[in-house]
């Protein structure tokens, strides 16, 4: 019998991925363990998002070979809201505006789509009021509308947010870090270290090191061309901003 407590909570195995016909990813192999912080880093095209958009569910992204098993599950037939009900989050690099929709209605529907069932406004409020604390978010906020000429910092605060609410099992950031001023970063920092819990993990997928000054992870990963190159702990981060990317592209030719 399988141990529940052992089961990660995420595991790709040989992973072969292509967008358009054309195949990005090619062979990727990655565990994600309960209580698992993970940084993957790549330079731009090495397949950092189609990984994200492959684990999402993304429909335009074609497994051809390999498997993605989410909490012991196969999730390969599973549409995009189905992953996000059971508990697997993307951050969004480009966030819409919804002019008239409060962000308070916003999160409200947000929770349920993704629990399924309403949340009583008597348990939705301290819930709301407790993760605008954490993250430093005045209650304005809550009338305003979705990204309604919000500021790409009030955008990642939104994001952040709808993230502390959904609670999920699988958060995967895909560069939410890329061009965020220190406050905003140090918002989504506050966000992926409020998650981390024994029964949560957290993918932090990012181009520089500099968001793992703030979020230490527990692995480090090197995507390049579509494959993990190499997997180290929290140092490999610092020695690849020492060497950049160059260092691990002359050992894999
Ligand atoms: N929708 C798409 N159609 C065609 N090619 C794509 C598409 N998405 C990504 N690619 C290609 O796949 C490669 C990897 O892209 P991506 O996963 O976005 O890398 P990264 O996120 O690491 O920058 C790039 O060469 C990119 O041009
Ligand atoms: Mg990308």
């Amino acid at each position: 019998m399988s141990d529940e407590t052992n089961t990660p909570v995420l595991e790709v195995s040989d992973l072969h991925v292509s967008v358009g016909g054309k195949e990005i990813l090619k062979g990727l192999n990655l565990t994600v363990g309960a209580g698992e912080t993970h940084a993957i880093m790549g330079r731009n095209g090495s397949g950092k998002s189609t990984l994200s958009a492959a684990i999402m569910g993304n429909p335009r992204y074609e497994i051809t070979s390999g498997t993605i098993v989410y909490g012991g599950q196969d999730i390969a037939e599973l549409a995009v809201h189905e992953r996000a009900r059971a508990g697997v989050f993307l951050s969004f690099q480009y966030p819409v505006a919804l002019p008239g929709v409060s962000v308070v209605n916003f999160l409200r529907q947000a929770v349920r789509a993704v629990r399924g069932d309403d949340v009583p406004i008597k348990a939705f409020r301290p819930l709301v009021k407790e993760n605008l604390k954490i993250l430093d978010i005045p209650q304005t906020f809550m009338t305003r509308y979705v990204n309604d000429g919000f500021s790409g910092g009030e955008k990642k605060r939104l994001e952040m947010l709808q993230m502390l609410m959904l609670q999920p099992t699988l958060a995967i950031l895909d560069e939410t870090d890329s061009g965020l001023d220190i406050d905003a970063l140090k918002v989504v920092s506050t966000a992926i270290n409020g998650l981390r819990s024994e029964k949560r993990a957290q993918l932090v997928i990012t181009h520089y090191q500099r968001i793992l000054q703030y979020v230490t992870p527990d692995h480090v990963h090197v995507l390049l061309d579509g494959q993990i190159v190499k997997s180290g702990g929290p140092d490999l981060a610092h020695e690849l901003e020492k060497h950049g990317y160059e260092w691990l592209e002359k050992d894999a030719a």
